[in-house]
């Protein structure tokens, strides 16, 4: 595995395998690295000649008063990570090398955000697809892969690669979970142990609805009956958004035979944790 921390030697890197007619999957992450990630890297290994992970955790997502100070980090339990599944470029920039400059034109992600994260974390979206773009056009992949886990992130990015054409494949990959159903997030050790053992109920609340969806057909209940068994547990601090749509638009259901997501957010003492169900082919 080749460790690259400059966009110049990543350039060489990159021409040359274009040159052998190699192609490339891209994983985008923020490291601190688990299951969930490594099963993108998985995809990625399957479907092509030759994989990039990038880690950088992207100051321009967070928000003033989000955690981007105390996010996560381990550069050597990441290495050791990335070399045991298979990456062959570690891409691991300086926020410096990224954001060299202050940006001359900006992106604003305008539809897909105007509820969940895109609506309460202002610019975050913005922030992605800003991100993004640089590592689409350094690492010039034939596709690269995104979890469902952040499904509204996935519509997004889907969105803006169709609207500015580029050349590659956004492969989705389902959520990787624990045991007990509590989808895999660099922020689960941010959880007290009363809070883990909890935790679960988000993904059993959610299955449920999923049921009730294809029965029921009543948003309000739907979304009530997972509040109810939600908030039977006490550890949780609060439901910050419970809502479900139209996917991929994040629009007003209005054809309960198209893809409908129902996505959560819930707030702990220091975890914010989200998930999601998308009920209908995608
Ligand atoms: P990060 O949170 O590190 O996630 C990197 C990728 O891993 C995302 O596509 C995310 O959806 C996926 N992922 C996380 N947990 C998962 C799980 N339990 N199962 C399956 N996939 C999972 O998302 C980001 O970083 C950033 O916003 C990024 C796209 C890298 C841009 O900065």
């Amino acid at each position: 595995m080749k460790i690259i921390r400059d966009i110049e030697t990543l350039k060489l890197a990159i021409a040359l395998h274009k040159k052998n007619g190699r192609t490339i999957g891209f994983v985008p992450t923020m490291g601190y690295l688990h299951e969930g990630h490594l099963a993108l890297a998985k995809a990625a290994n399957e479907e092509n000649d030759v994989v990039v992970m990038s880690i950088f955790v992207n100051p321009t997502q967070f928000g003033p008063t989000e955690d981007f100070e105390s996010y996560p980090r381990d550069e050597m339990r990441d290495k050791s990570f990335a070399e045991e599944h298979g990456i062959d470029i570690l891409f691991l920039p300086s926020v410096e090398m990224m954001y060299p400059d202050r940006l001359t034109a900006t992106i604003h992600a305008k539809r897909r955000v105007s509820v969940l994260d895109g609506a309460l974390r202002e610019g975050h979206f913005d922030g992605v697809l800003t991100v993004l773009a640089k590592f689409f056009h350094l690492v010039q992949p034939d596709s690269a892969y995104f979890g469902q886990k952040d499904a509204q992130q996935v519509a997004v990015v889907q969105g803006f690669v169709a609207d500015y054409f580029f050349p590659l494949v956004i492969r989705i990959i389902p959520t990787v979970r624990e045991e007990d159903g509590l989808a895999k997030s660099s922020r689960n050790v941010y959880l007290t142990e009363q809070e883990r053992k909890e935790a679960s109920t988000i993904h059993e609340a959610l299955l449920k609805a999923r049921n009730e969806v294809v029965e029921l057909r009543d948003q309000a209940g739907i979304l009530a009956n997972i509040r109810t068994i939600i908030n039977r547990n006490r550890s949780h601090k609060k439901i910050v958004y419970l809502d479900m749509y139209q996917y991929p638009s994040f629009e007003a259901i209005e054809d309960w035979e198209k893809p409908i997501v129902i996505a959560i957010c819930v707030q702990y003492s220091k975890a914010r944790l989200i998930d999601n169900e998308i009920i209908g082919g995608v």
